[in-house]
């Protein structure tokens, strides 16, 4: 693991992992909620390879304490010059509900604003994904605005909310940090 937080671990994706993230990404609540569309294996893994030397993202497997992957999480679109990166998570449906997406993305946030000169993290999902509404507004981020009719979801259309986590609300927040558990 190369990055802890309470109770889970991250350790950096691989193109080995194209499996397991096709898998967390084949699954229906996952392909309604944000809108993936189903992809194949090859070209996942094609992606992977390309992404490995980005330098502008960083993707991280969630671990359980004893190394089970539950979940992928993504810091992306990183621009150190204006400070900004947006996040991504997704949980194996088997493990959510657990406390474990929370976790993770206290741990990523802690990451990018303790590792990082980051000053605006940046979340959306459309707002009928109460799940990741509750998890991102439980980590701090503050919704911001909607982008309105702009996503089609189980037939009918949803306003995408952006939500956003400023380096100084990150501060005042009263959790301890991933390196203080
Ligand atoms: C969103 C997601 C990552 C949440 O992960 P999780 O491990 O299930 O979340 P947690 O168990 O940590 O729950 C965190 C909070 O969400 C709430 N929550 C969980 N499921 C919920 C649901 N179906 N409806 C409303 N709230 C819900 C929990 O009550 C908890 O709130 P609390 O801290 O106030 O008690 C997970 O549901 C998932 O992978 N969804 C599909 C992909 C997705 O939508 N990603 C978000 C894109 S930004």
């Amino acid at each position: 693991m190369c990055w802890r937080g309470r109770n889970v671990g991250f350790a950096t994706v691989d193109v080995d992992d194209a499996e397991l993230l096709q898998r967390w990404r084949s699954d229906p609540v996952a392909v309604h909620q944000i809108g993936y569309w189903p992809r194949a294996l090859s070209a996942l893994r094609e992606r992977l390879e390309r992404q490995r030397d980005d330098n502008d993202r960083d993707d991280f497997l969630v671990l359980l304490p004893d190394g089970t992957p539950v979940g992928h999480i993504s810091l992306f679109d990183q621009d150190l010059a204006d400070g900004t990166a947006e996040v991504s998570l997704l949980m194996d449906e088997r493990y959510r509900g657990g406390g474990h997406g929370s976790a993770a993305l206290d741990a990523l946030v802690d990451l990018a604003f303790g590792e990082l000169p980051l000053h605006r993290l940046q979340a959306v999902t459309h707002t009928g994904n109460a799940p990741a509404l509750a998890v991102l507004a439980g980590a701090g981020f503050v919704q911001e605005g909607v982008r309105r009719s702009a996503c089609l979801h189980r037939g009918r259309r949803y306003d995408v909310a952006v939500l956003s986590l400023l380096r100084p609300e990150w501060e005042a927040l009263a959790r301890p940090r991933a390196w203080e558990l």
